[in-house]
């Protein structure tokens, strides 16, 4: 269920980023896999403004938000949940050419 949440979350995050751009195209890319070493990898790849330089690391802390009506408070929760598992979460730009946002999180092996 927090799990949940948490994917919850990110898509929503996505979605209003991919809303807010005046792109045409709105692609959505939720990629999961299980790593040689057991590890659940999650990715989620939006195609909205992506996130200005320097900002990685505030994105996360609490009450941070760009938005008008904005709680700040997804991401922050998201961390903590993930961090509770064992698992880690980061927030960049995308590296494969394309432009937007790239949220990639790991989760230990069951
Ligand atoms: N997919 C994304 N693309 C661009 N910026 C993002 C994305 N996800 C989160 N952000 C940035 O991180 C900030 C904090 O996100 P979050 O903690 O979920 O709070 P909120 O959604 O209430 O603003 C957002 O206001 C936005 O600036
Ligand atoms: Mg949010």
């Amino acid at each position: 269920v927090l799990l949940q949440q948490v994917i919850v979350n990110l898509l929503m995050n996505a979605a209003q980023a991919m809303a807010s751009a005046d792109s045409a195209v709105r692609e959505l890319i939720i990629r999961s896999e299980i790593l040689s070493t057991g590890e659940i990898r999650l990715q989620v790849l939006d195609s909205g403004p992506g996130i200005a330089p320097g900002l990685e690391r505030k994105l996360f802390e609490s009450f941070f938000t760009t938005k008008a009506t904005g709680m700040g408070m997804g991401l922050p929760i998201c961390r903590s949940i993930v961090e509770a598992a064992g698992g880690a979460i980061e927030l960049a730009n995308r590296d494969d050419g394309a432009s937007g946002a790239r949220v990639m999180l790991t989760l230990p092996a069951l």
